[in-house]
Formats: structure tokens, C-alpha cells, sequence
């Protein structure tokens, strides 16, 4: 997609599409109307199409005209101008790129001056919520399909802009591209049937992504895990004919100076259960169990390509939990990197089993900060849906900033408790913890296991199982795989000191 800006007007553009930004204030509606009619010969918009279309927050109106240099205009309704949000740009972009596709045009141009004017807002942060807003509503998983989804559009421009806000403006476009194709490719990741994506195929991706934008990438493969005492990783990929995989990526070891911050993400490529087998309806969305995998790769790829000044470690262990005769039991007991045991009570709760040896592995890199991403647990859907990743840790400071870049991601997060008491519920009468902690705040118990095998370290887990496999379609994220946690953790580096 080619995204561009411009100072150019009504009068001397030439698109197949023009949508045009309006509050439903009567004020600035009638103003930017005024404006439209002044310039673009539009048929219609009498007073039946003003009762059918007064830009509430969601709704938008198709005109046409004979203007052969503006063919149609639609009008995207941003809601009252007092409720504006960067948010509501975003969906905003979406309507107006989703409805130009289906209309098969390949151009689309967007007055958003509406937005400029009567905001305090960057003109910066506005481009890159359209950028984002429009890409990402875009995406579609067809690689599979003989006949592909129609994506005819090809050229989004901003226009009528101040020339003050041009150079501004682009810079945010191409920023908010970078994030929604990182973000597209972890999508990409997630969405892939787990015939294709399997612990060795996701190891070969991350060090693709890491030859194309520039970090490095160190493979582990199951003898390296062995010797280094992995029991969590080996035991999980027991049952599997896929060997397991640790992944291990860096980027800016120069700036190693100012503290090292580690991304952990849950690479299950495809979780049956195990001998603690799940039952059948919807199991296919466990191929997106490595939605955590996911978000790290993809993260390392926005922070490369944004030549980021943190040095960052981005760990993925990688495995396919599957029951077999060769598979773990319930009653097995796994001694992991770090020489703790735990007791495997149900096969299912692998995640953590894994998560282990990676969290304890990160202290050898004598991180400020270590951020977990999981699709861990079935409690945490329960607890917060399909709109606010769990977040627990031992830091409130860590915890407040990603708060924050959730807030303006609007890929939010909401902390749960971790008070002592729910330790209790993993104490193991043979090991030193047990994998489940009974039916009571799953999530919570979950995390309480992870945080048996942290170092000495700032810790923050995020329990992404709700936020990243979406049953239904949301404003710009098509059902399946969402790729959260890439603009989030982009967010999060940008601004943590
Ligand atoms: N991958 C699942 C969690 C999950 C559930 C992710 C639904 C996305 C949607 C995880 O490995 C799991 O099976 N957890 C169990 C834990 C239980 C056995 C303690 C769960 O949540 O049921
Ligand atoms: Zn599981
Ligand atoms: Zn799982």
C-alpha cells in the first residue's frame, strides 16, 4: 500500500473514492458539508439523506457525483466531537478503507482536516492511526484460497492539508505502516494451520524476519535443549513427531548499556491438551496458541526497522503438545532450566510448563525488564473477554507503562491480583509446585506458577488468550488471529526510559 500526503484540494485531486471526516456536531457538520458542496458537483444530499446520515460514531453515507475527478464521496461519521478519540480515528480509517475496497477502487483519498482543526493532537499521531486503521482493517488470511480476497486498493492519500503538517503528517503514515505490517505478519503467524507453522517452520520465520530487517537469530534445537536442561520445553514436545525449538533474537546489543529488556512469548504451535486431551469443538483455534510467539517476532521486527535504542532479547520456546505413547503424563514430575520441579497434574496447562525454562533462562541476560506473552489460560477469557489482556507482575511501574501503551494502542491491559493467598493452590505434596491450581481464579494461579521461575528481575506476565484469537470480527481486526501485543510492546519501548 502506498500512503502519501498532500496539500491539494478538492479541486486538483483525482481518486476513485474521497472520504471525507465529519463530527456530528451540528456546526462543524454543516461547515464541512458547506465545503464538500462548494467544490464537488455531489447528487443529492438533500434533507432525506441528512436524516439518514448524521455522522454518529460508526455510521457512514455513499454519495455520487459527476465530477469526473471525484467520483464518490463518502461521508464517515467520527460521533460527538467532545467523545473524539484517537481510537475512533482508527475505526473511522477502517470504515473508509473497508468501504473503498468493496467498491473496488484502487485510490483513496481522506480529508481528515476536520480531525486537524479542531484538535490539540499531533498531526503525527492522527497519520498513524489512519495508517493503522486502514491496514490493518484490510488484512485478510488468504493464502489458502484458490480464489484470493479482492484487494484492489492500492493508494490512500491524506489531503488538503496545511503545508506545516505535510512533512509531519507523512512521517506518522509511514510509522503507522511499519506497526500494522509487523502487526499483519504476527497475524500471518497465528492464522497459518499448524500443518504448516510447527516448532522448526516457526524458528526458520523468526530467522527470516530477523535476515529481512536486521536482528539476529540463534536457534536451539532439541540437543542444545537437552543440554541445557529444558525439562519444561522437552517434556511438552514429548509427544510430538515435531522436535522442539528455542528461539533466542536480539537487537541493539550496542546500546546494552542502558539496561536489557526481555520478551518471552508462549510458542505452542498447536495445543491438543495432550493426554489431558481438550475436547473437539473449536480445538482448531489452538493453532494460534503461538499467538505470544507471535508478538514477540513481530515486535522485534517493529523495533528493528525502527532502529529502536533498547537492547532487546526475544525468547520463544517452541513446541506441539500432543498425546501419544511417547507423551508427557499427569504425575510426571520435570525438572527445569533452572533445577526447580514441578508436578504436571493436567498435560493441558503446558504453557507454563515452557514458560519456565524461558523466564529462568532470561535471567543469564541480567534483564531490567522480562514481559511474558501467553495464550495461557481459558480463565482469563472468562474473567475479561475478548477486549483486555490480564496483566500481572512484580513491578507497578512496569505494570502503569504498559497501562499507558495500552491506552493509546487500545490494545489494553487490566491488571489482576496476585495476592499471596492463591499460591497455595499450586503447592505439590511430590514436586516443588504443581501445574494447576484447581477451578478458582486460573489466571491468576498461572501466573503465581510463572512467577516460581523468574530471576532477579522486573517481571510482567500478559495472559493474551482473550485479545488474540478473535471469534467475530472487531473494527480492524478480522476474526482469528489479532496480533496483539506488537503495537502494544512497540508503545511500551518507545517510551520506557
Ligand atoms: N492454550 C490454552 C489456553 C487457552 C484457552 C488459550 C482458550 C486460548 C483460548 C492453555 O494451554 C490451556 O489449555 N489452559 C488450561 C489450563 C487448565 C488445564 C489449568 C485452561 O485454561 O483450561
Ligand atoms: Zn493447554
Ligand atoms: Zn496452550
Amino acid at each position: 500500500m502506498n500512503l502519501s500526503a498532500t496539500t491539494n484540494t478538492f479541486k486538483k485531486i483525482s481518486t476513485d473514492i474521497l472520504a471525507v471526516f465529519v463530527f456530528h456536531d451540528k456546526k462543524l457538520f454543516s461547515h464541512t458539508l458547506a465545503s464538500i458542496k462548494e467544490n464537488i458537483e455531489i447528487t443529492g444530499f438533500g434533507p432525506a439523506s441528512q436524516k439518514d446520515f448524521s455522522a454518529k460514531e460508526g455510521e457512514h453515507h455513499l454519495l455520487y457525483s459527476d465530477n469526473k475527478n471525484i467520483p464518490r464521496v463518502v461521508l464517515i461519521g467520527l460521533g460527538d466531537v467532545k467523545s473524539f478519540s484517537v481510537e475512533k480515528l482508527r475505526r473511522a480509517s477502517a470504515t473508509a478503507s473497508k468501504k473503498a475496497n468493496g467498491l473496488k477502487a484502487k485510490s483513496l483519498s481522506i480529508d481528515c482536516t476536520s480531525v486537524l482543526d479542531s484538535f490539540k493532537l499531533q498531526p503525527e499521531a492522527i497519520a498513524t492511526a489512519i495508517a493503522e486503521g486502514s491496514l490493518l482493517s484490510l488484512y485478510a488470511y488468504d493464502k489458502y484460497l484458490t480464489h484470493k480476497k479482492t484487494r484492489t486498493l492500492k493508494n490512500i492519500s491524506l489531503v488538503a492539508l496545511h503545508s506545516r503538517d505535510v512533512s509531519e503528517v507523512n512521517k506518522g503514515l509511514q510509522y503507522g505502516k511499519l506497526l500494522a505490517n509487523a502487526t499483519n505478519h504476527a497475524r500471518d503467524l497465528e492464522n497459518a494451520p499448524g500443518s504448516e507453522i510447527y516448532p522448526e517452520t516457526l524458528a526458520k520465520n523468526a530467522q527470516r524476519t530477523g535476515r529481512d530487517h536486521g536482528f539476529s537469530v540463534t536457534i536451539f534445537n532439541k540437543s542444545k535443549i537437552r543440554s541445557l536442561n529444558m525439562g519444561g520445553v522437552l517434556a511438552v514436545s514429548k509427544g510430538s513427531v515435531h522436535d522442539p525449538r528455542f528461539i533466542v533474537m536480539e537487537h541493539g546489543r550496542s546500546h546494552k548499556k542502558n539496561g536489557t529488556i526481555v520478551l518471552v512469548g508462549k510458542g505452542v504451535t498447536f495445543d491438543t491438551g495432550g493426554i489431558s486431551i481438550k475436547p473437539s469443538a473449536n480445538m482448531a483455534e489452538m493453532k494460534m496458541d503461538m499467538s505470544g510467539a507471535a508478538a514477540v517476532i513481530g515486535t522485534m521486527q517493529a523495533a528493528a526497522q525502527l532502529k529502536l535504542k533498547k537492547h532487546l532479547i526475544g525468547l520463544v520456546p517452541a513446541v506441539e503438545n500432543m498425546p501419544s505413547g511417547s507423551a508427557v503424563k499427569p504425575g510426571d514430575i520435570i525438572r527445569h532450566y533452572n533445577g526447580k520441579t514441578s508436578e504436571v497434574d493436567n498435560t493441558d496447562a503446558e504453557g507454563r510448563l515452557i514458560l519456565a525454562d524461558a523466564l529462568s533462562y532470561a535471567d543469564k541476560f541480567k534483564p531490567s525488564v522480562v514481559i511474558d506473552l501467553a495464550t495461557l489460560t481459558g480463565a482469563v477469557v472468562v474473567a475479561l473477554g475478548h477486549y483486555a489482556t490480564g496483566m500481572m507482575g512484580n513491578d507497578q511501574d512496569v505494570m502503569n507503562a504498559l497501562r499507558n501503551a495500552g491506552e493509546n494502542t487500545y490494545e489494553r491491559v487490566w491488571q489482576l491480583p496476585m495476592f499471596d493467598e492463591y499460591e497455595k493452590q499450586i503447592k505439590s505434596d511430590v514436586a516443588d509446585v504443581k501445574n494447576v491450581g484447581g477451578r478458582w481464579a486460573g489466571a491468576i494461579t498461572a501466573a503465581w506458577f510463572l512467577k516460581k521461575f523468574i530471576g532477579e528481575y522486573r517481571w510482567v506476565h500478559l495472559d493474551i488468550a482473550g485479545t488474540a484469537i478473535l471469534e467475530s470480527d472487531q473494527d480492524y481486526s478480522p476474526r482469528g488471529g489479532s496480533g496483539v501485543g506488537v503495537r502494544l510492546l512497540t508503545e511500551f519501548l518507545q517510551q520506557w526510559k
